[in-house]
């Protein structure tokens, strides 16, 4: 299907002329004249038939209205590339382009064919955005984009850096899957946290009996990514005799296993990555200058999320709909009110912890909606309008992806529990019963908890309680629950199993076991 791209009126001349390149081209096109038909547009729900959104949308004049304005920021919340045409009596275009938040700008008078040249290559990086996931409408993110294009097709080493959860992953990934290594591995070591000759044994493998331990032969990730390419995480982290290794293998493209005598050889393209500036590290003593060069051939640079807020509304949509659909939510979005407080935020954890919110938002928030009181009170609080802020990065225990861990393993423990409660609400007569707090002979008298609807909601009438005391084992409760479920059913051992929530050859086999008729 051919590639959508609107062209704004304003400037009719130079829209009609651009149409027709376009058009030539091969490109669907479409004139729309007004605020309103361009904001429906940009959701692909024009009036006419075959609307659909576009991939590309080229204003042709009035960067200077308010229109345009809006125009721009909802193309930028759908991820649609923009190219304005700026007049030339506009002293700084490059500046114009920025503060507007085009995606590309040309001066007038322009070329239709440099117009279309444009257009296409836009087209071509969005998408290169959906393959690589890489989302982001601002200059910085555009820049990484083309330099991820250009650095794909060679072997040269790439040094990415930026802070914890700036994407820096992502940005390998993206260089490998567009590279004519792509269908070779993609091997991820974190050089941080690991003793050195664990890490080199992890990096370069190891021969039989080389150390205590090391009972077989055991390949490196060097080895392994034979032929692709190998991502060495916190590389700032590795230990200086580790340092001298991995300058070793990118000078003479091999190495020796630990305790090996024979040279390996391997087709590896580095990539490494680290969330401090490297530079402070070589002047600091800590990180070789000369294995700092050979990394940093090609290098990218990701810059915090609050330095690129424009990004924000684009990513917290993307997430909202990708969360909904995960968790099987029937979502709406997001409150303005509520999308200018993350767009105010400072997100030391950057688009990770932006990402991790937004899923826990979209899983808690009560309303089928984020509103401004579904944001946890501290991102509330840390808003750039506060006269201080704190921007230091999370401790390095509980950074990146042990925090990433942790609030994933949270959010599926509070998945389990909205689980057990819709069960639980599905079947009201199903009763609850059982938990016993204290014991008659301390004086503190014997409790039970009984709930037939709602386990929050204890009443005390239960007909059979199963009462604990201090000192039953897990089996004497079981037998007393077994015992209850059979009085209450009058014997019958088909519904007893059913009140207890266990398949009936497990009753039998419980009766047998405890020995009840
Ligand atoms: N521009 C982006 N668009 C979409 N998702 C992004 C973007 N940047 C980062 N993410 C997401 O944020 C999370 C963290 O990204 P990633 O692991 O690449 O960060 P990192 O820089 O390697 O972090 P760390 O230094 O902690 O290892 C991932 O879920 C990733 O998909
Ligand atoms: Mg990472």
């Amino acid at each position: 299907m051919a590639d959508r791209v609107l062209i704004t009126t304003d400037d009719l001349e130079q829209a009609v002329r651009v149409n027709a390149s376009l058009e030539q081209a091969g490109f669907d096109t479409a004139m729309v004249s007004s605020l309103d038909d361009v904001r429906h547009a940009v959701k692909g729900r024009e009036p006419g038939a075959g609307s659909r959104e576009p991939d590309a949308i080229v204003l042709s004049g009035g960067l200077h209205e308010s229109t345009a304005q809006r125009l721009l920021a909802a193309a930028r919340e759908h991820s649609v590339s923009t190219l304005g045409l700026v007049e030339a009596t506009d002293e700084d275009p490059g500046q114009i382009g920025r503060e507007l938040g085009l995606t590309a700008w040309l001066v007038k008078p322009t070329d239709p064919g440099e117009v279309t040249a444009t257009v296409r290559r836009l087209i071509q990086r969005r998408h290169l955005q959906q393959r690589t996931g890489i989302l982001g409408e601002s200059a910085p993110i555009q820049e990484v984009l083309v330099k991820i294009e250009q650095m794909a097709p060679v072997t040269s080493t790439v040094l990415i850096e930026g802070e914890s959860g700036t994407g820096k992953e992502l940005v390998a990934r993206g260089i490998h899957d567009l590279s004519p290594r792509r269908g070779k591995a993609f091997i991820a070591v974190n050089a941080a946290g690991l003793p050195e000759t664990l890490l080199e044994s992890e990096l370069f493998g190891h021969e039989k009996g080389s150390f205590t331990g090391a009972a077989e032969r055991r390949l490196g990730r060097f080895e392994l990514a034979n032929g692709g390419t190998i991502f060495l995480d916190e590389v700032g982290e590795m230990p200086p005799a580790t340092q001298v290794k991995l300058l070793r293998v990118l000078e003479d493209k091999s190495f020796f296993r630990v305790g090996g005598t024979q040279p390996i050889n391997v087709d590896v393209r580095v990539i490494a990555a680290s969330n401090k500036p490297l530079k402070e590290a070589v002047s600091l003593g800590t990180f070789r200058d000369d294995l700092f060069y050979r990394l940093n051939v090609l290098s990218v640079y990701l810059p915090p999320l609050r330095e690129r807020r424009s990004d924000i509304p684009l990513l917290v949509r993307t997430f909202i709909a990708e969360f909904a659909k995960q968790h099987d939510r029937n979502f709406r979005g997001i409150t303005p009110e509520a999308l200018q407080i993350l767009v105010d935020a400072d997100w030391p954890g950057n688009v990770r912890q932006l990402r991790n919110l937004v899923e826990s938002m979209v899983v808690l928030a009560p309303e089928g909606e984020i509103r401004a009181s579904d944001i946890p009170r501290d991102i509330r609080e840390r808003t750039r309008t506060l006269p201080m802020r704190i921007a230091a990065p999370p401790p390095r225990e509980i950074a990146g992806q042990e925090l990433e861990f942790i609030f994933r393993t949270l959010v599926e423990l509070k998945m389990q529990i909205e689980e057990m409660r819709r069960r639980i609400e599905e079947r009201p007569s199903e009763r609850v019963e059982v938990i016993e707090v204290g014991s008659r002979d301390s004086g503190l008298g014997t409790r039970t908890i009984e709930a037939s609807v709602d386990p929050l909601a204890p009443s005390p009438e239960s007909p059979t309680p199963v009462i604990y005391r201090p000192g039953m084992s897990m089996s004497d409760v079981e037998r007393a629950a077994i015992d209850a479920a059979l009085r209450e059913t009058h014997g019958n051992r088909r519904k007893a199993a059913e009140t207890l929530g266990i398949g009936e050859r497990t009753l039998y086999r419980k009766l047998k076991e405890y020995a009840i008729d």
